[in-house]
């Protein structure tokens, strides 16, 4: 926020996900009168990561400043406005190691801040706990955190939206809300180019872009974009009843992760996650990893054969009788990664008017209910410095090749570039 913004001046911010929708209803409720949101599409935006049947919400953080944050957020999920899109089943974190270098840190946090969950030595043990697990025949240990859970994504996204609108939040989709490049004037942010017809001028711009964000602006040293498998499965009425009091399980030696079939509509959902994978497209001569600005990218339901048979694999040592059900669909979910899974929420160091609110992680969109007054603290200059810091955009980096995110959470192969060929079906 520039030192001269008033609650009059308008307020463009791009990106109709977690990130732009929390923060423009938090400033509809600080005041501010004038707040547009651009997007390609409608929200919940289909190839966006705000989107969906599931997202696991969980505060089983190795970083003590996400383990407070995602406390708050588990607990306005619990109460809050959004608690009918949010399911308290539990979390099970599983791994092949008898004491697991970062279980054994996650637990060790978790005793520290007085939080209960329960190890478990032998698989045995889990299925006591949880019955409709049956099936599962591997042997490891883990532990189970009773406080967690998941969200619906798009229920969650839709609410959101709504009450954003509610408020009087303008929303500017299609052609116009497509942005094509900011607009820049003796280093001071105007407005933005869109798709069709003229600009749309603003003293403030907010940029919440999500994976697309490369696109716009070089900042290749702070976020990468790497994508994601996600997998679905339509499980019948009474093969949904068998599963349907399992917690969500994600195993921290493959990084598969699987959710109990969605209540009503019986959809089995399976991701992983991991490092992912990258693209390659030309961009202003540079070349970057990024879903396209102009199709959906989730149309294509195309997933990397190595990818399919990860998660297949997954669901084998988990819910074996289920392994080898069809797809109803599939896609690449787009993670806006950062070096430690920071997200970063600052100023642009150079840009006066715009503001950067972007690098979600694959594990931002738990925050929902609590991410917009953090942003919006920011943005107003009164975040504490602990905030500032950790989500501050560093200038340049001295890194040199793809940045990957190692916040410690990721588990299975290494990041991999998509061949030609591969590209070309997505
Ligand atoms: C909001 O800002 C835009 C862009 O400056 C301006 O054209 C419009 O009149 C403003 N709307 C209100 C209600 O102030
Ligand atoms: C986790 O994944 C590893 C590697 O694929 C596998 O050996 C193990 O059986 C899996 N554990 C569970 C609980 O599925």
């Amino acid at each position: 926020m520039s030192a001269t913004t008033s609650k009059e001046d308008p307020i463009v911010i791009v990106g109709a996900g977690v990130f732009g929708l929390s923060t423009a209803l938090e400033l509809c409720q600080r005041g501010y009168k004038n707040v547009t949101v651009l997007d390609r599409m409608l929200p919940p935006v289909p190839d966006g990561s705000s989107v969906d049947i599931s997202r696991i919400v969980r505060y089983d953080y190795s970083d003590p400043f996400y383990m407070k944050l995602a406390r708050e957020a588990v607990q306005s999920w619990g109460s809050g406005p959004f608690h009918p899109y949010y399911y308290n089943t539990g979390f099970v974190l599983t791994s092949e190691e008898k004491s697991d270098a970062f279980l054994e840190k996650l637990k060790g946090l978790l005793r520290s801040q007085g939080q209960t969950f329960k190890d478990f030595q032998t698989t045995q043990q889990l299925i006591d706990e949880f019955p409709h697990l049956k099936d599962v025949k591997q042997e490891f240990t883990g532990y189970i955190n009773p406080n967690a859970g998941w969200a619906d994504a798009a229920g969650a996204i839709t609410a959101l939206a709504a009450r954003c609108s509610e408020l009087g939040v303008s929303f500017v989709t299609g052609p116009r809300g497509t942005m094509t490049s900011l607009r820049i004037d003796d280093s001071r942010v105007t407005g933005v180019h869109v798709a069709k017809g003229p600009p749309i001028s603003s003293s403030n711009v907010i940029l919440a872009t999500g994976a697309w964000s490369n696109q716009y602006l070089d900042l290749t040293h702070a976020v990468s974009s790497s994508a994601q498998p996600v997998g679905f499965i339509q499980l019948t009425s009474e093969e949904a009843a068998e599963i349907s009091r399992m917690p969500v399980v994600i195993n921290m030696t493959s990084g598969f992760f699987v959710f109990p079939p969605t209540p009503h509509t019986n959809i089995l959902k399976v991701a992983r996650h991991s490092h992912g994978f990258d693209t390659s497209i030309q961009v202003d001569g540079r070349t970057i990893s990024s879903p396209k600005r102009d199709v959906n990218n989730a149309a294509s339901s195309y997933l990397p054969d190595d990818a399919d048979e990860a998660l297949r694999e997954g669901l084998r040592q988990i819910l074996p009788k289920l392994a080898d059900k069809p797809w109803v669909r599939r896609r690449l979910c787009w993670y806006t990664d950062t070096p430690q899974g920071d997200f970063v929420v600052d100023n642009h160091p150079t840009i006066k008017g715009l503001f950067i609110a972007i690098g979600g992680a694959g594990h931002g969109f738990k925050f929902l209910p609590i991410l917009g007054k953090y942003i919006a603290d920011c943005f107003e200059d009164k975040a504490s410095t602990e905030v500032r810091q950790k989500w501050r955009l560093e200038k340049s980096s001295q890194t040199t090749g793809p940045m990957v995110c190692n916040d410690g959470s990721r588990r299975g192969p290494a990041r991999r570039l998509l061949t030609a060929q591969e590209q070309a079906k997505l």
